[in-house]
């Protein structure tokens, strides 16, 4: 499996995804994953899970089946735990939770901040603006995490290439990576340049368009990514699965990738992704099928009266 380097730390380029994977089905999908070799786990403390993650990652080091060092394991700090002494706490309960001393990668979940009593938030007064909670001191939280030997890298999620700049020009510590909505119907060019020529990896989430997100977070009428016509015919030439030829794709790009499964079959299948081979014409077909749209746009953000509009959050 190829890996990217990230401050020194390999991280295998192709992961697996716990969005969305609910408790009760996590479990048995990281203990399958891991058997068939997956090294790459994604978490985020939002996700509601990461008890169960912890359950499968200790029953596999105790089974022998992995060590802990054999792993890069991601987390992310929710939005309520935004500033600089909340960052620390929130990271020890992501530990506790996923039964782990550090993390590979800990990251800022989105540049959006709520106050600390609302994990959820509807209304105005549940936010926090960026000019009352900064950034940068959210980062300085981040970056005592690396100093406390909590996680190895740190990075964030969401971020526009504006939000990039600032932090970057005010930081001791660079954020290694960017997690970010990338997959062939939003491709992400201009910031996927920009991460590369300042050393910021990058790594999509919802790579096969998420379509089992929540009714709420769909559109309607929206395009299926697995179903676009010019992949599908793509992937038959090439005798592979549509959703191996998109993961072969971000792979091809350098860009690391964590589709979510739970089902052993397409774990499987996800995996062997990173054996299928794309030809520049092949990458051509993918790149022609863009259509620069977002699955997650991050509209429940918005609230009435509320800090966060579409153009402040991904400063377009
Ligand atoms: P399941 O978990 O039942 O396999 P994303 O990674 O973009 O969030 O997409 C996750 C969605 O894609 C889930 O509904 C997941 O279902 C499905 N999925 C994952 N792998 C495949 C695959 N190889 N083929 C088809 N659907 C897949």
């Amino acid at each position: 499996m190829q890996t990217l380097k990230l401050n020194g730390h390999h991280m295998p380029i192709l992961g697996l995804g716990t969005w969305k994977s609910a408790p009760g089905e996590v479990y048995t999908a990281v203990k399958e994953a891991i058997k068939i070799g997956y090294r790459h786990i994604d978490c985020a403390a939002i996700y509601g899970n990461e008890k169960e993650v912890g359950k499968a990652l200790k029953e596999c080091f105790d089974e022998g089946v992995v060590t802990r060092e054999e792993l890069w394991i991601t987390s992310k700090l929710w939005n309520n735990m935004h500033g600089e002494k909340n960052v620390i706490p929130a990271l020890e309960k992501t530990l506790s939770d996923l039964q782990l001393d550090f993390l590979d990668l800990y990251l800022i979940h989105w540049p959006v901040a709520q106050k600390k009593l609302f994990v959820g938030a509807s209304k105005a007064p549940h936010f926090l603006s960026l000019e009352e909670q900064p950034i940068a001191g959210t980062w300085k939280g981040m970056e005592q995490a690396v100093e406390l030997g909590l996680t190895k890298c740190i990075g964030v999620s969401n971020f526009s290439i504006k939000k990039l700049k600032d932090l970057v020009a005010n930081s001791s510590i660079k954020p290694v990576l960017n997690q970010v909505e990338l997959h062939p119907y939003f491709q992400q060019d201009e910031l996927v340049d920009y991460c590369r020529s300042n050393n910021i990896h990058v790594m999509a989430y919802s790579p096969l368009g998420s379509s089992d997100r929540p009714e709420g977070l769909k559109a309607k009428d929206e395009p299926v990514l697995l179903e676009d016509k010019a992949i599908n015919e793509l992937a038959k030439n090439i005798k592979a699965t549509v959703a191996q030829t998109i993961i072969a794709w971000d792979i091809h790009r350098g860009i690391s990738v964590i589709p979510k499964s739970v089902n052993p079959g397409r774990l499987k299948q996800n995996f062997e992704a990173a054996d299928v081979q794309l030809s520049e014409s092949d990458m051509e077909t993918i790149k022609q099928v863009n259509k620069n749209r977002r699955y997650v746009d991050g509209q429940f953000w918005v609230v009435p009266d509320g800090p966060y509009t579409i153009e402040n959050l991904w400063d377009e």
